[in-house]
């Protein structure tokens, strides 16, 4: 298939949206950034249209899709009911990196929702986003546009490196801002439970509507110990090996200039390590990649896919991660980086 690559920079927004509106329309696959990742998307009301996601990733079909919407009242048909508490996140974070479980209703295609009887939705925020939804008025079911199992794409590069032939369209509007997934909270038990942790914190859902829960699946402890919970997660998706470049993965934790000595010890002219830009030249072998500073968490949130990918045109034969903290959303970042490791994480002193 010949992928019609849409540039932002050279092709007027109207352009950009009418194509593909117009491919979505037809059943088509395009993609497109978002303010966290770019996704693949299709029309979300179509069983034919969202089973092309899963061909085209490669992607296990029950793990269901997010539905993207531009506006709030695209959400009212595609659930049962929207409770008051759901409506104070919705007006605290939509647009934004906030996903959002509910009961769905019948129009929501299993194919979508991956057999569950939930759906889970997002108005993204990026404006580009935006726009298209608001103008193609289909909820869009989208996942990363990564091949399933690699890290998701933060630049159009990626994308393009990923998907080129097997879709329709790649929207390309550099790179993206936040670099971690949404954070996606369900709101279909008792207590709402967060069970993916993103840009958005349990505490900043809390400050708006109580207590709420963290699945412990997702949570460091268990992604390391291999706990049983980790093979139940109540996001499908989060069982699965994820982001992970073809090297092994090693997250080396410990007082900071401890883990940098012992990865220097260990290090060979083919070791990887994933540092920050501080620690860039603290390494004499090895192939460094930093993913950000850490003075500005946000910078390591979004540097941490591509650096990542990074690594798999490097030539490396085993990865050293330097250890980052799981407060607030170090938390989304530590999540990522454990599950590219597969768990694999090592006090200083046992690497
Ligand atoms: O930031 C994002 O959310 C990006 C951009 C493109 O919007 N999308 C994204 O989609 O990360 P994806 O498909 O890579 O991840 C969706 C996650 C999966 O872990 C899936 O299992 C979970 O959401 N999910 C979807 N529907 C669900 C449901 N009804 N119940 C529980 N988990 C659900
Ligand atoms: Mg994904």
């Amino acid at each position: 298939m010949q992928t019609k690559i849409l540039r932002s920079d050279r092709e007027s927004l109207e352009e950009i949206t009418s194509i593909s509106a117009d491919i979505w329309q037809k059943g088509g696959l395009v993609a497109f950034p978002t303010e966290t990742v770019y996704g693949l998307g299709a029309n979300g009301l179509s069983a034919v249209s969202s089973r092309k996601i899963y061909e085209a990733k490669g992607r296990p079909s029950d793990n269901p899709l997010i539905l993207h919407i531009g506006e709030k009242s695209q959400l009212y048909p595609l659930v049962l009911s929207v409770s008051e508490k759901t409506e104070k996140l919705i007006d605290a974070f939509w647009p934004g990196p906030l996903t959002i479980i509910l009961k769905k209703s019948q129009i929501v295609p299993d194919a979508v929702s991956g057999g569950l009887d939930t759906v889970a939705v997002r108005m993204p925020s990026h404006p580009l986003a935006n726009a298209l939804l608001k103008v193609c008025r289909l909820p869009i079911a989208a996942p990363s546009a990564n091949l399933s199992g690699r890290p998701s794409p933060t630049t159009p590069e990626h994308v393009i490196e990923d998907m080129n032939g097997r879709i329709d369209a790649i929207i390309c509007d550099g790179s993206v801002g936040i670099g971690v997934e949404s954070t996606i909270v369900d709101m279909t038990g008792e207590i709402p439970m967060i069970l993916r942790p993103g840009h958005i914190t349990k505490a900043m859902v809390e400050e708006v509507i109580g207590e709420v829960l963290i699945d412990p699946a997702v949570t460091r402890e268990n992604i390391i110990h291999h706990t049983v919970e980790l093979s139940h997660p109540k996001a499908p998706g989060m069982k699965y090996r994820h982001y992970a470049p073809k090297a092994p993965v090693t997250v080396v934790y410990g007082p900071e200039e401890k883990v940098i000595e012992a990865i220097v010890a260990k290090a060979s002219e083919h070791t990887g390590i994933l540092t920050v830009d501080e620690h860039m030249n603290r390494f004499p072998r090895g192939v460094c990649v930093s993913s950000g500073t850490r003075k500005d968490p946000d910078s390591v949130a979004r540097g941490l896919f591509k650096a990542l990918r990074a690594f798999d045109g490097l030539n490396v034969t085993e990865i050293f991660a330097e250890d980052f903290t799981d407060v607030d959303e170090g938390g989304a970042v530590m999540n990522r980086l454990l599950k590219a490791a597969g768990g694999n994480y090592r006090r200083y002193d046992e690497i």
